[in-house]
């Protein structure tokens, strides 16, 4: 296949907003002419600020957009070769669908080259003539499959028929580039599986580059050439669905793009890892160290069920839905849930062996293996603040033999006295120590759950604070996307090291 010359290139872009956010960081893409690439990820992750970057809406705080080669950065919205088509859609309510779609031509001014009274060529700004409007807006119909419908007043059509409006309007232009936020968003399921393949359709018809944007991993899946997974602001991979979705990069991306089983395990030996309780043969990819903890995902139809103890592992069918084609089991090994599917009937309460061929067995690096804090800092209670909350802590750890006098300073086991009010330190808080409750006055810090991952037989989240500080949390108990919960640690759980030396602190 001959190779596509990139369309858009975006170099280190970063959006940081007034409040010092950072929505999207350091965000780098190659778009090829011709594609469609789909951006993928959960709500608040920054999809639409970067779409809005491409367009020309929004200014990006630091790094560079360009087109074809050029800096665009510094372009107004209308002079980019590229048209929106909005997650809210407006059409004018009382111009009827071809009105709509005219709208923007109509006002549009072309260069025409023509020859003044002198006899010079000069080029003057005219508008359209309304032949070429005819032409173009019939055109434009006509992909998105609208075209005895002209005169149809836009208040009188469906959902997906005023989407396809949109779309039109959009397509008018003739923009290089068509940028889509989440166009189906409004429709009802049936009609978004239709506009699916209809948009994919329409995207080889204009052979012009699709900029996708959705949450939807199904919809991201079934039209994307690429798929860019997007989580807090940063690309997590970039990959065919194919690859994302049978060689997923960690466990968000294999938790967000499809069901899976994921699990805490232990690199062994060469070709060896430990979890749930038995060694399993893996591939040994580059990069993985034998001691290394690591995340393996197992897709639920790679999990193999045979007869107990010819696999590798024995577990107890817990549950079982028939799904049609195949039943889907959850097979308990110990205390870790195995989700399968197979196309036998078993009975609940089966002992079953499990066996999955090596190559089913995708090894990822952890995510988070601590909570690190480098900005942390000690305040005149000896407490470590964190984002903006205190959290009570043992500083006596930061100096061997010493303890606190009834003043506060540090007491080195000499009589040395450290009076480290405002030493900036590095905390460090183990993923299974921070505890969640939903008594919002109960802990030291207060947030809302913004991700969270089933690890097996444990969930993973992570509570973003209102100062925006992320805590990654090991937990067995449920919460849901966006509750809002206090986050408490125990005053032994936090290490603390200093950044300077102790003798900073030193009082005379
Ligand atoms: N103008 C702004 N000023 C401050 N913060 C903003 C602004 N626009 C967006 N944000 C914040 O930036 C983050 C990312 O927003 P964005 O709209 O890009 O997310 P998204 O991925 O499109 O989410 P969704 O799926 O919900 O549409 C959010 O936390 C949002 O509140
Ligand atoms: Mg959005």
């Amino acid at each position: 296949m001959e190779e596509k010359a990139t369309i858009i290139s975006l170099k280190n872009v970063c959006k940081v907003f007034e409040n010092d956010q950072v929505v999207v960081d350091d965000f780098n893409l190659d778009v090829k002419e011709g594609e469609f690439i789909t951006i993928l990820g959960p709500s608040g992750c920054g999809k639409t600020t970067t779409l809005r970057m491409i367009a020309g809406f929004e200014l990006p705080s630091s790094g560079e957009i360009l087109l074809n080669g050029s800096d665009i950065s510094l372009l107004p919205p209308y002079k980019r070769p590229v048209n929106t088509v909005f997650q809210h859609y407006a059409l004018f309510p009382h111009l009827d669908v071809y009105d709509n779609v005219a709208f923007g031509l109509k006002l549009k001014k072309v260069p025409v080259e023509v020859t003044d009274k002198k006899g010079n060529k000069v080029i003057k700004m005219k508008r359209l003539s309304a032949k070429v409007i005819d032409e173009k807006v019939l055109h434009a119909l006509q992909i998105v499959d609208l075209d005895e419908m002209e005169d149809r007043d836009v208040a009188t059509l469906s959902g997906g028929q005023q989407q396809r409006v949109a779309i039109a309007r959009a397509i008018v232009n003739e923009p290089k580039v068509l940028l889509l936020d989440e166009p189906l968003s409004a429709l009802d399921h049936k009609m978004r599986k239709d506009m699916q393949v209809e948009l994919k359709e329409m995207h080889k018809k204009l052979g012009i580059t699709f900029f996708y944007v959705t949450h939807d991993q199904e919809e991201a899946l079934t039209m994307s050439d690429r798929i860019v997974v997007m989580r807090r602001g940063e690309i997590q991979q970039v990959g065919t669905p194919e690859e994302i979705y049978n060689e997923p990069i960690n466990a968000f991306v294999a938790d967000f793009i499809g069901e899976s089983n994921i699990y805490n395990g232990t690199i062994e030996a060469p070709e060896r890892v430990r979890f749930i309780g038995s060694v399993w043969k893996c591939p040994m990819e580059e990069g993985f160290e034998i001691n290394e903890k690591v995340d393996i995902v197992i897709r639920p139809e790679d999990v193999i069920l045979i007869e107990e103890g010819k696999g590798i592992a024995n577990g107890v069918i817990e549950s079982k839905i028939f799904k049609g084609v195949h039943y889907e089991y959850i097979v308990k090994v110990g205390k870790n849930e195995v989700l399968c599917r197979d196309t036998r009937n078993h009975e609940i309460g089966k002992v079953v062996g499990i066996r999955v061929e090596p190559e089913n067995l995708q090894l990822m690096h952890k995510d988070f293996t601590i909570n690190q804090y480098a900005d942390a800092l000690i305040n005149n209670n000896n407490e470590v603040v964190i984002g903006e909350d205190p959290f009570p802590c043992d500083v006596t750890q930061l100096l061997k033999g010493s303890k606190l006098d009834e003043e506060g300073y540090l007491i080195g086991p000499d009589g040395k006295k450290y009076d480290l009010k405002n030493a900036p330190v590095v905390a460090e808080v183990p993923l299974d120590k921070v505890t969640l409750s939903d008594d919002l006055n109960s802990g030291q810090s207060q947030g809302k759950i913004i991700s969270s991952v089933w690890i097996g037989d444990h969930w993973q989240y992570i509570v973003r604070t209102d100062d925006e500080e992320d805590f990654v949390i090991n937990s067995p108990y449920t919460w849901s996307i966006r509750d809002l919960v206090s986050v408490s640690i125990a005053k032994e759980d936090i290490a603390l090291r200093l950044k300077k030396g102790l003798e900073e602190y030193v009082v005379e």
